[in-house]
């Protein structure tokens, strides 16, 4: 293992360093001198497109996570409505799937059970199968009509971590092909979203030298037995990776929720000394985020903030803030989670976790 390690304590925090390079590959390779996305290998056809009414994604654990973001990626730039399922659910209720519908299933390993059961009963009611994994040659990959595969490289920690924002960067190209495929797209928006795809590697190696930033903040909330994470639009699906990864490796009881949603029963738990992450990168929902944080605020709770370099308004009701580079509102889940994981990192090695290989989980669940 050693070797494998280069010089890192933990395969998770080498993966979470690997991220840019995971990134650029997976940009890379899908894209053409002339940045048009290149869909070598894959079979589905301008009419395909055309021809579809419906998008369902469907995947377990962080790669669910990546699907929340995918969703809006694929509403926004394709204008198909886009259903995100979790895969032991969507396989016992008989969902409405037929030659018109778009099976994406993702996965980091290809092998979970779950997802495969799903893809297989939508293979049965007719959908066309697209799956987003890593591992070539997987069962999920090799049952699907085509696969779009991540370059994250080797994932090993069992917390999930570049196949996430890999997949995530699938997500991206794959909504922007439907897009421009479909005319829905305007060739500004098309240009503008590739040149803040091409920044993301190098922004986020910026957001990484932030490590020794996020790991005080880590020791001094590391002894907190709840945490929450809330946010809007792409904030609150990445709320949801934040707090899937402190559990999974701290054993903190985290739990996320969308901000807007905090007030309708949530809110109830937050007193003097809750810590509470609150994401407020997208700028067209900064005010109502900025509220949201005051609310909590006023209950006495520290919140660590979220938000773009620049949007510095949010200090003055933050215990800390941690800044992110600027970029488009669409793309801030590839750089947003990363603190995030960092922060679960630190908090695990701060309690002295088994980092890479947490209790109770396994990397690839081949069971039902
Ligand atoms: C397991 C892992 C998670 C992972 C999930 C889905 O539960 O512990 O980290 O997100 O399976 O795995 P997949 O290989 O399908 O992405």
């Amino acid at each position: 293992d050693a070797a494998e390690m280069d010089g890192y304590e933990h395969f998770m925090m080498k993966e979470i360093h690997e991220q840019p390079k995971g990134l650029y590959e997976t940009l890379t390779r899908r894209l053409n001198e002339d940045d048009t996305i290149n869909l070598d290998g894959i079979s589905m056809t301008k009419e395909d497109i055309e021809n579809f009414n419906k998008v369902y994604i469907v995947a377990c654990g962080t790669a669910y996570h990546a699907g929340l973001v995918g969703k809006a990626a694929i509403e926004k730039m394709a204008r198909i409505p886009v259903e995100v399922d979790i895969a032991s659910e969507f396989r016992y209720r008989d969902p409405f799937v037929d030659d018109k519908t778009l099976f994406i299933a993702i996965s980091q390993s290809g092998e979970t059970l779950d997802t495969l059961a799903a893809l297989r009963e939508a293979k049965r009611k007719g959908a066309r199968i697209l799956s987003v994994v890593n591992v070539v040659g997987s069962s999920v990959a090799r049952e699907s009509d085509d696969v779009f595969y991540t370059w994250a490289g080797p994932e090993i920690a069992v917390a999930s971590t570049k196949a996430y924002t890999t997949q995530l960067m699938c997500m991206y190209l794959l909504a922007l092909y439907m897009g421009h495929t479909k005319g829905v797209i305007d060739k500004d928006y098309y240009a503008r979203f590739i040149e803040e795809l091409k920044q993301i590697p190098d922004k986020l190696e910026d957001l990484l030298k932030k490590e020794k930033e996020i790991e005080a903040v880590a020791k001094k909330y590391c002894r907190k037995e709840q945490v929450f994470f809330i946010g809007r639009g792409v904030d609150s699906g990445v709320s949801y990776e934040g707090s899937l990864k402190l559990k999974e490796i701290s054993y903190i009881n985290s739990f996320a929720i969308a901000a807007g949603e905090l007030k309708h029963g949530t809110i109830a738990l937050i007193e003097e000394d809750t810590l509470v992450f609150a994401l407020a990168t997208q700028d067209f929902l900064f005010e109502k985020m900025l509220s949201n944080i005051q609310e909590i605020k006023a209950r006495g709770a520290n919140v660590v903030g979220v938000a773009k370099e620049g949007n510095r308004e949010i200090e003055k009701q933050s215990t800390e803030v941690i800044y992110i580079p600027d970029c488009m509102d669409e793309v801030t889940p590839l750089l947003s989670v990363v603190p995030l994981q960092l922060f679960a990192y630190f908090v695990a090695k701060f309690r002295g976790c088994n980092i890479d290989k947490p209790k109770n989980l396994a990397k690839s669940v081949t069971v039902e």
